[in-house]
């Protein structure tokens, strides 16, 4: 298929596009690159050997988009593009919801208007809030945000839904990542938070490489084996390949479906940092603090609904993650700034 994929320099996308490339999909980026750089790509061209038509332009910029969308007939449009960061959200709430949800109207205003009525959605487990049950099925209510960033998700899968019921040829793919992390096997492309990183595994590998002294665990006193939170940590490169998996469901014209990405596993902070020390060697120095505002206990998922309609489940393990995600990190201490 001939794949729009926004937001493709970013962590998932750039990750996404190798798998696309593998499965023998064309893929066009479009990435204002916020918060990303153009040197992914040319890691992708590299591990992949394709070269990839690249568009610096705002997902908000409908002239821009026009123009891209009147050069190319795109089968299907994998939506990444948007802010992500959960406590600028809080302090920058209308960047966020004018960013994704203006962003997400401009983007399906004009991909229906060239023909092309296929989205899948990077959406998050964040929709669940605190969730009704564990393991969380696609089918646990959608629960109350804690922040803006979580809202534009909550807010986007429903405005995708409704247009689905206005016009039933919409075919639309809502995935719901767990926890994102790890990286391509040959360390060229990984992810690279700006500034001090709010993610867990960001930050354990930049207190391994040694730019911050040492890991502050968020908390030992929740409901959990040892207090520290639970999550579904699932490998970038697994995730990617559900969305390869998702595009046979839009080609079955599904209408629209929710699917949960993640193992079905929870580690807890602890568990994380035992991981990664033992299978890399690394010491991870830590102290526990009090917990952080709006987080929950324990998140993981029920991944069986993508396993029996889409053929997906995640493949890596904890040991591959903890493997990759420092293999990135240490031959690129400084992401991908020389
Ligand atoms: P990322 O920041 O690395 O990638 C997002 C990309 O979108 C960036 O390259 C950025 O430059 C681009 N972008 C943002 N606004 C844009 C705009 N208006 N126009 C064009 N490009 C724009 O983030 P990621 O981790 O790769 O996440 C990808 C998607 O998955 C996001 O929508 C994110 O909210 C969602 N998600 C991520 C996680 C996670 O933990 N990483 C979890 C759940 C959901
Ligand atoms: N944690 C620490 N110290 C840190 C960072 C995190 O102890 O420096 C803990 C958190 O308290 C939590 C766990 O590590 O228990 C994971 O935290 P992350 O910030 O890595 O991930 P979250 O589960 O909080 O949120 C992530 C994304 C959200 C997304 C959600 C989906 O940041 O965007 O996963 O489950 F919505």
């Amino acid at each position: 298929m001939n794949i729009l994929v926004t937001g493709g320099a970013g962590y998932i996308g750039s990750h996404t596009i190798i798998e696309l490339i593998n499965a023998c999909h064309s893929v066009t980026v479009v990435d204002n690159l916020c918060n990303s750089s153009s040197e992914s790509l040319k890691r992708v061209e590299q591990i992949t050997g394709t070269h990839i038509p690249f568009y610096k332009t705002d997902i908000r910029d409908r002239a821009g988009l026009e123009t891209i969308c009147s050069t190319t007939a795109f089968d299907a449009c994998i939506h990444f593009a948007g802010l992500k960061a959960v406590g600028e959200s809080v302090s920058l709430p209308w960047e966020y919801y004018e960013n994704n949800i203006n962003g997400t109207l401009v983007l399906v205003d004009v991909l229906r208007l060239h023909g092309c009525k296929n989205i899948i959605f990077s959406s998050s487990a964040t929709v669940y809030g605190d969730p009704a049950m564990i393991p969380i099925t696609e089918t646990a209510p959608k629960g109350t945000c804690t922040n803006p960033y979580g809202w534009t998700k909550w807010m986007i899968e429903q405005i995708l839904t409704d247009f689905h019921t206005a016009d039933n040829s919409w075919n639309i793919v809502l995935l719901r990542y767990f926890n994102p992390i790890g990286a391509h096997s040959s360390g060229l492309i990984g992810e690279n938070p700006n500034g001090i990183p709010n993610n867990l595994m960001p930050y354990i590998t930049q207190v391994a490489v040694g730019k911050l002294e040492k890991l502050h665990v968020f908390g030992n006193d929740y409901d959990t084996p040892d207090g520290t939170g639970v999550r579904d940590y699932i490998h970038v490169v697994d995730l990617a390949r559900g969305h390869v998996a998702a595009l046979s469901a839009i080609e079955n014209n599904c209408g629209v479906e929710v699917y949960n990405l993640g193992t079905g596993k929870g580690y807890s902070v602890l568990d994380m940092i035992k991981a990664f020390e033992s299978v890399n060697g690394v010491k991870i120095p830590y102290v526990i603090d009090p917990r952080r505002p709006g987080d929950i206990g324990t998140c993981y998922s029920a991944p069986g609904k993508a396993a029996e309609e889409l053929g997906w489940k995640a493949e890596y393990g904890i040991e591959d993650m903890v493997r990759d995600s420092w293999n990135w990190q240490k031959k690129n201490p400084n992401g991908y700034e020389a």
